[in-house]
């Protein structure tokens, strides 16, 4: 089979990829996302002073599962010397590519000239990753924003300037650091970036159905579509499946699933408690489910999260009755 795109010497196959999100896209949610269909996994941020004084908790977030390959770390710096010297001590780890941090809007992360903030500096951009570049022996690629604000838009020459710098492929979050998570993202100035580079564009922002992939894959000409907070509670976006359309028992499995996963990579109950932001969204859009979903959230074992979720029956959506939204059985643990 050929592959959807090449980043660097590396085949990828299939055209949708789980986006990093710190806190969410941890190893158990990665590899159930890559066993539905993501085309490869982003370890999240991981900042390069972490990684060359190797902290313990640092190094329980740099693990990832050879399911997950091609696998991409993604470093936060603001130091050539730092960041290459990460560069080459991830390699032990072996992984895909390493992946460039230049979107993250966090006040701790970005005050300190890390993230979003280094889209003020394009010249700082271009010797940070022709350094890693020339550091390390896989692929690297960045993950952008459009700029800072609105009136330092400046992803064309950002996009120049990390091809230019050797970067193998350029996501693009479709909007500015000031804009945070609102507004609308701006597939047309992907778009741009697509028809500026030659490297793959990875286009990203506000994908939450299968027909908004159509739509940014028709607007933007992107090579593959990274997927964020679509994906949480709907791994199934990546089988191109709204989440509309999934039973209750299909949520049921995943969820069993999930959580089991998440039992076992973290212990309990840090492994239940960690997974509640997860299982609210899968049981999100359910109609009748908020007092199911209070419930939920101060449950601790796994056996009484799945007790309760087996014994409550979600009412048919459309149905005319108030009482016909209420859960029908829900038992007491
Ligand atoms: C909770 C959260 C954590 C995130 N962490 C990261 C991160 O570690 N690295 C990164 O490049 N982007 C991070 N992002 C940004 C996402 O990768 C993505 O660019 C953004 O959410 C827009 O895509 P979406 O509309 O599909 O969610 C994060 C987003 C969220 C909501």
């Amino acid at each position: 089979m050929a592959p959807t795109l090449m980043i660097g010497n590396v085949p990828i196959y299939g055209d949708l990829i789980l986006a990093p999100m710190a806190g969410y896209t941890d190893l158990p949610f990665r590899v159930l996302c890559r066993e539905m269909g993501s085309a490869m996994s982003y370890v999240p941020c991981i900042l390069d002073e972490a990684v060359i004084h190797g902290a313990s908790m640092t190094d329980a977030l740099l693990r990832f599962s050879s399911e997950e390959r091609p696998v991409a770390i993604q470093l936060l710096s603001k130091d050539e010397d730092s960041l290459a010297e990460a560069g080459r001590r991830l390699l032990a780890l072996d992984p895909d590519f390493i992946d460039l941090n230049l979107g993250c809007p966090a006040r701790h992360v970005s005050w300190r000239g890390r993230g979003a903030a280094l889209l003020c500096d394009p010249r700082k951009i271009g010797a940070l990753v022709s350094r890693l570049t020339r550091a390390v022996s896989v692929p690297v690629t960045a993950k952008i924003r459009l700029g800072w604000d609105e009136e330092s838009r400046n992803y064309l020459e950002v996009a120049h300037i990390l091809e230019d710098g050797g970067v193998a492929a350029i996501g693009v979050h479709g909007r500015t650091k000031a804009q945070g998570f609102g507004g609308r993202a701006d597939w047309g100035a992907i778009a741009e970036v697509k028809a500026a580079v030659k490297v793959p564009v990875l286009a990203n922002g506000d994908v939450r159905t299968v027909a908004d992939i159509a739509a940014i894959r028709t607007a933007t000409g992107c090579d593959a579509v990274l997927i964020g907070r679509g994906a949480v509670g709907n791994p199934w976006i990546f089988q191109r499946r709204d989440i509309a359309g999934v039973s209750y028992l299909e949520r049921l499995a995943m969820i069993r699933r999930h959580l089991a996963a998440m039992v076992a990579h973290y212990g309990e109950p840090l492994g239940v408690v960690l997974f509640r932001k997860h299982l609210l969204k899968y049981v999100q859009e359910l109609e009748g489910a908020k007092a199911l979903r209070q419930r939920l959230v101060t449950l601790e074992s796994p056996e009484a999260v799945m007790d309760l979720l087996e014994s409550w029956e979600p009412s048919r959506p459309g149905a005319s009755s108030p009482s016909a939204l209420e859960p029908r059985r829900v038992t007491a643990h």
